[in-house]
């Protein structure tokens, strides 16, 4: 046997190819910040932008036409208050954002569902005693949910790590007559610092201590597939592991459950993939596309990445 035949031209490399990343599957994170006139370009992430909500439209077009599948929104709001209040105001900047994009364009959109852009403490829930409250936050998520999918988003994504926050927000969907909203939960999200871009461009770094006491711990396998089977006996259509490349084993592991599987490309490794290639050390275009293959070949059906616009194009 000659495994080169393989991988003797360009034709039969293709032919042969196993895996590939398929544009409509890709997702599109943006950040929509209030009472901003112009995008904003976020340092930490180049190319990347807070977007004011007259630009939503433009932008979400563009997408749209590149084929892309969904975009993933993260609001930044002009105020915040210890209990996040601001993540279910009725006309809050996520709430706007979500109809904005609605009206302009077909995309599947999913909410971001979480308080750290929200509470002056940066942290993802209610503190009480200096932790983050499970219970007293999932009240909140409750109604971030509802305010999210009356506004009319598709998708449902909370991000917080609470126990319990898919039956929770299953059970004020449904008892809000939005049944038909789904939830992509955000299933196995480890504790990581591939966030710190993200955190910079969502002003959303804790004021004090970090997320440990509700993210997971990256070293625990075990412990992300309990997570994870946990949001499928919930109620959740589907599960997301979240960084994607340090975490692509789970990513495998994870295809057990039979329910749709998004992964999470973050922030830290498409800044630094960017930084590398700005530096001449890598070559960018060629790097992403095989971060993201890599990323389907491990098994995810859907990958939420920052390179979506930019890849839909080289294609
Ligand atoms: C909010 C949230 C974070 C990310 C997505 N939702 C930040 C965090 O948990 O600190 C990170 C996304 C990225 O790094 O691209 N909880």
């Amino acid at each position: 046997m000659r495994m080169r035949r393989l991988r003797s031209s360009e034709a039969i490399r293709k032919l042969f190819s196993e895996s590939r990343v398929d544009t409509s599957k890709l997702i599109m994170p943006l950040f929509v910040q209030e009472g901003i006139k112009a995008r904003s370009p976020i340092p930490s992430m180049p190319r990347q932008y807070r977007y004011p909500l007259s630009e939503l439209a433009g932008i979400s077009s563009k997408i749209e036409e590149a084929g892309i599948g969904a975009v993933l929104l993260f609001g930044i709001p002009s105020s915040k208050d210890a209990k996040g209040s601001g993540a279910y105001a009725k006309k809050g900047i996520i709430q706007r954002a979500v109809e904005e994009i609605k009206d302009a364009s077909s995309l599947a959109v999913i909410a971001d569902l979480c308080m750290c852009e929200y509470t002056t403490s940066g942290h993802c829930g209610v503190l009480k005693g200096g932790d983050v409250h499970n219970d007293l936050t999932l009240n909140a998520y409750g109604k971030i949910a509802v305010s999210q999918a009356d506004a009319g988003a598709d998708i449902i994504a909370p991000s917080g790590m609470m126990d319990g926050q898919v039956a929770k927000i299953r059970k004020a969907l449904d008892a809000s007559g939005h049944e038909n909203t789904l939830i992509m939960a955000y299933a196995a999200k480890m504790a990581s610092s591939f966030y710190g871009p993200f955190r910079t461009a969502a002003d959303s770094t804790p004021k004090s201590g970090d997320r440990k006491s509700y993210q997971m711990s990256y070293s625990n396998a075990r412990e992300a597939m309990r997570e994870i089977a946990m949001d499928v006996e919930e109620g959740a259509d589907a599960v997301m592991v979240k960084p994607a490349l340090t975490n692509l084993d789970l990513v495998s592991k994870a295809r057990r459950f039979g329910i749709p599987l998004a992964a999470y490309n973050v922030s830290g490794e498409y800044s630094a993939i960017n930084a590398a290639a700005q530096r001449g050390w890598i070559d960018y275009k060629k790097a992403v596309t095989e971060v993201l293959t890599s990323i389907s070949r491990a098994g995810a059906d859907m990958i939420i990445t920052y390179h979506a616009l930019e890849f839909a194009g080289w294609k």
